[in-house]
């Protein structure tokens, strides 16, 4: 299987490539889009380990000079610091605006590669091959970079795309279960906003994903990134359908915010959002019960909604208000309406949000243990 998918943005457009084994042409395919002279890949160790070396033979055969640099792993160092330290190389190899930046990792890699192509001279060229589930599904895809500030996630950042993303499913073969089921969670999401098929394809073999067929793996992949990519091509910067994308997010944030980012996957955190907001949406009368329960239940099939410790339902609500998704004072919930359609709500009644949040606490706290 060979997929393209476009994102298209005026002279910003470009196409996202998915096929396995695409690691092994990366040189050539950004060769295509890129006229760079320079060209650094930046990743974390464990990532560059298993899959550097195969990316830099190709970069060796298109481009005149070829270096790599490696950051720390994980979601604390996505900070200035670290922002800094790849500007500092780039300036260190003499990096001029005919230089490229290619991320090879998951979505830390991803807007860190990103917010420093973007600031570098005012911008040079960058790449993404997103090798977590969640990056290629999601994170890679659309522009949006950052790093988190004091404590704050992604507080600084830009709108910056990419000039192409390559993704690779085959990659997916080192990326443990729970990574797995956090990508999972995003691609939920998209069959729940757009796409009812993409959402039937998992209710019905949803043990072809835990097998990691990679036929089906592909699949799901190229469908959520078409979900993405048109969503974007409408709506680049949030003004309007761009939000549906957080579907399960307002709640979602709150809770990852409120475990204080440990406890919880962004993926496991949205799919207790995603069920909530279909709580919500079903006492609003906007959606039937069985649209809930069908989430319930696939959400609950692949090992999402497990058990968690008790939290303070006044706190996780006052936090929906620091998402910085609230606009003035106001949550907008995005809301289902049947599997496959969301719409957008601003008023939504604070009784309504804490039966959905004394539900949660139920299915959370049973038989946790702590
Ligand atoms: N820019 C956006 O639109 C956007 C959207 C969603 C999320 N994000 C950001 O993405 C980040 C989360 O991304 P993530 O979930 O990919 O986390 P991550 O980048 O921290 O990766 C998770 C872990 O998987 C490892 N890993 C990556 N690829 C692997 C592979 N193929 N095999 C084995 N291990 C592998 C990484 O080294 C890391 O330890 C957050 O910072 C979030 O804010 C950005
Ligand atoms: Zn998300």
């Amino acid at each position: 299987m060979n997929e393209k998918v476009k994102v298209s943005l005026q002279e910003r457009s470009y196409e996202i490539h998915i096929r396995r084994g695409l690691l092994n042409e990366a040189g050539a395919k950004i060769r295509e889009v890129s006229e760079a002279k320079k060209i650094l890949l930046l990743s974390v160790p464990k990532v560059y380990q298993k899959y550097g070396r195969m990316v830099l033979t190709g970069f060796s055969k298109n481009f005149d000079q070829v270096d790599f640099f490696l950051i720390q792993d994980g979601e604390v160092h996505k900070n200035e610091r670290t922002l800094f330290s790849v500007i500092k190389k780039l300036r260190e190899l003499e990096f001029q605006r005919d230089s490229c930046v290619v991320s090879l990792g998951g979505g830390v890699v991803g807007d860190l590669g990103g917010l420093a192509a973007s600031l570098y001279m005012r911008g040079i060229d960058f790449v993404q091959i997103p090798t977590t589930l969640l990056s290629q599904v999601d994170a890679s895809i659309g522009g949006k970079t950052a790093i988190d500030f004091q404590g704050i996630k992604n507080l600084v950042g830009s709108f910056y795309q990419p000039k192409r993303v390559l993704i690779d499913p085959d990659v997916l073969g080192t990326l443990d279960d729970r990574q797995m089921r956090t990508g999972l969670a995003e691609i939920i999401k998209c069959g729940v906003i757009r796409d009812p098929k993409l959402f039937e394809a998992l209710e019905k073999n949803i043990d072809l994903f835990f097998s990691r067929d990679p036929v089906f793996l592909t699949s799901l992949i190229y469908r959520s990134a078409l979900i993405k990519a048109q969503i974007i091509s409408e709506d680049e910067r949030e003004g309007g359908k761009r939000m549906w994308l957080n579907y399960g997010h307002t709640l979602g944030h709150a809770i990852e915010s409120y475990y204080g980012f440990q406890r919880f996957t962004h993926g496991e955190a949205i799919a207790y959002g995603m069920w909530a907001a279909g709580l919500i949406s079903q006492g609003m009368g906007l959606c039937t019960s069985k649209t809930t329960q069908r989430q319930y239940d696939l959400l609950k099939a692949v090992g999402l909604l497990n058990p968690a410790p008790k939290f303070e339902k006044e706190r996780v609500y006052q936090k929906m208000f620091l998402d910085k998704k609230a606009r003035s004072g106001q949550i907008q919930f995005v809301l289902t309406r049947k599997i496959g359609l969301v719409t957008i709500q601003k008023n939504v009644e604070k009784s309504l949000i804490f039966s959905a949040l004394n539900r949660l606490q139920v299915e959370m706290t049973q038989s946790s243990i702590n």
